[in-house]
């Protein structure tokens, strides 16, 4: 079990599983899931999948604005998901089954109806008016520099009442942090201790690559790259961010962070991070003083090949620090589904494979154990700040669609409508439906999590390709101890022959189709199309 791998950390060994909590188990008919809900699911999380741990996207109060990443308090639970009580319940139930409880911290923004933010708008003078980024307009009254919102439109806007203009790259509803104040450090920092003390194992920290902005707010250049048909308003997808994330002085906080989460052994910090592997590896610390583990996305911005993933692998294998643990996300609430972006189900088993068995921590997104597909969002029901400013095809509502649960109206999720309509395919991607059908992707999730329990050489074992496989084959060995696994994976539709004879028999112990097992020889075998094996060896 992976609470006995001596030397290892949990959150190197375990699985980790992501919860929408707006969009899991709705536990009193509003149509909006909540905490109760998820405690209600912690059996199946434990006993029918087999994860590890849980990260919960916010549930703090917050007017919405942008889903719960515009927090108007910290210290709280909104009362739409539940209370402290509530929170409390779940942290002392999850624990009681081995389940850690991880939470999201959104450092970089609050919400516009913050105390903190109301205060700091109140007048120039007011105390806490330097807790946040305010600057003059220009001598013509433009904004103070030309940078752009991830979700369109300029990063700046004007409060009319006090004459400037105040950052937020977000909506204008997520006012920035201003971190280069020590007050904001500190209270910061006490939100994390707040948790803490509440039993929390770690902590999913939202674009912290942001913290820190460049120290005279200099333009961004513009991107050379940029795709010729963004909308009129992206002004953020036509630059660089040069001078908006990544600065080199953000690593002093991201220590400090650290340092405040060491104050309870064993937490750990996951950071959103997305620059480029160079500067991104920099936030493991120079000393492994930093994040436990930077997300690594880096899969999900591949084509789907096996030499794509191949390269990104040994590319992410080759540029971490002696002490780096390596990680895998293939989907989240801000991406479209796994089984969408890889074309179909039969590749969305090749994914789960490959998620499941590399070297590194994997993070579940709630549903791909399903392979739940992009939601459809009439243009009338779309939710999200992205699709509502940027376009319909932007939207990530088609990722936020309720957790099918069973064949019965709203899929289990609630009793009444829910906040985004179920997909229409619920009848019979659910999960009653799925354990009851012996070859269903979550019967491979759970085949996939069991063996990975039982076999040290995939939770923490060595990472080594084999290059001797033909195109669109990837390969590789896991080794621990005595013991050996090779996974091999065709992201092809045709059947794909393989010679390795210095490999010696084998034995299948999981196969995407779940339709073999028993032994092969590595001297001449064959994939199926689209399948991927776990062969013992
Ligand atoms: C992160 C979150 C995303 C949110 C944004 C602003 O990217 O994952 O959902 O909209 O930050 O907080
Ligand atoms: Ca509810």
């Amino acid at each position: 079990m992976s609470n006995h791998d001596a030397g290892f950390h949990w959150w190197q060994t375990g699985v980790f599983y992501q919860i929408y909590p707006r969009s899991f188990q709705d536990s009193n008919g509003d149509g909006i899931g909540d905490l109760p809900g998820v405690l209600a699911r912690l059996d199946y999380l434990k006993e029918t999948l087999g994860v590890d741990a849980i990260w919960l996207s916010p549930f703090y109060p917050s007017p919405m604005a942008d889903f719960g990443y515009d927090i108007a308090d910290y210290c709280d639970v909104d009362p739409m998901f539940g209370d402290l009580a509530a929170f409390d319940r779940l942290v002392t139930e999850a624990h009681s089954r081995g389940i850690k409880v991880i939470v999201d911290y959104v450092p970089n923004h609050t919400s516009d109806r913050h105390a903190w933010f109301i205060e700091s708008r109140a007048s120039r003078d007011n105390p806490k008016r330097d807790w946040y980024i305010w600057r003059d307009p220009k001598p013509d009254g433009s904004p103070p520099n030309n940078w752009g919102g991830f979700f369109g439109g300029p990063a700046w806007t004007l409060d009319k009442a006090t004459g400037q203009y105040y950052l937020h790259q977000f909506v204008p509803e997520q006012p920035e942090l201003n971190w280069r104040n020590p007050e904001v450090v500190k209270a910061m920092l006490d939100v994390l201790r707040f948790w803490m003390a509440r039993g929390v194992d770690g902590f999913r920290m939202d674009v912290v690559g942001l913290l820190i902005k460049d120290a005279e707010l200099r333009d961004n250049p513009p991107n050379p790259n940029a795709p010729p048909d963004l909308p009129a308003n992206d002004i953020f997808g036509r630059q660089l961010h040069t001078y908006n994330e990544d600065q080199e002085e953000v690593h002093d906080l991201i220590r400090q962070i650290r340092q405040t989460l060491d104050e309870h052994p064993e937490t750990c910090g996951i950071g959103e991070l997305w620059g480029d592997l160079s500067r991104w590896v920099k936030y493991y610390g120079e000393n492994g003083d930093e994040l436990q583990l930077p997300f690594n996305f880096r899969l999900m911005g591949q084509p789907w090949t096996a030499e794509a993933m191949r390269r990104s692998v040994d590319d992410l294998e080759a540029a971490l620090p002696p002490f780096g643990w390596p990680n895998y996300v293939l989907g989240n609430h801000d991406q479209i589904r796994l089984a969408t972006r890889f074309g179909g189900q039969p590749q969305a088993r090749v994914a789960a494979m490959l998620l499941l068995t590399l070297r590194g921590t994997p993070t579940v997104y709630y549903g791909d154990e399903l392979g739940l597909e992009n939601g459809v969002i009439p243009p009338e029901k779309i939710q999200d700040p992205q699709g509502i400013n940027l376009g319909a095809h932007r939207t990530r509502d088609v990722s936020r669609t309720p957790m099918q649960w069973e064949n019965i109206p709203q899929a289990g999720f609630s009793s009444a409508e829910p906040w985004l309509p179920v997909s229409a395919d619920y009848a019979s991607r659910n999960v009653a439906t799925q354990l009851a059908d012996p070859g269903s992707m979550l019967n491979l999730y759970r085949r996939l999590l069991t063996t990975r329990r039982s076999m040290a050489a995939l939770r923490r074992g060595s990472y080594q390709p084999v290059d001797t496989v033909p195109a669109g084959v990837f390969a590789y060995l896991r080794a621990d101890a005595g013991e050996r696994v090779l996974v091999a994976l065709n992201f092809t539709g045709k059947p794909c022959r393989l010679s390795l004879p210095d490999l010696g028999q084998g034995r299948v112990v999981v196969a995407t189709h779940l339709t073999r097992d028993g032994a092969v020889d590595l001297g001449d075998m064959t994939l199926d199309a689209h399948e991927g094996l776990v062969i013992a060896l």
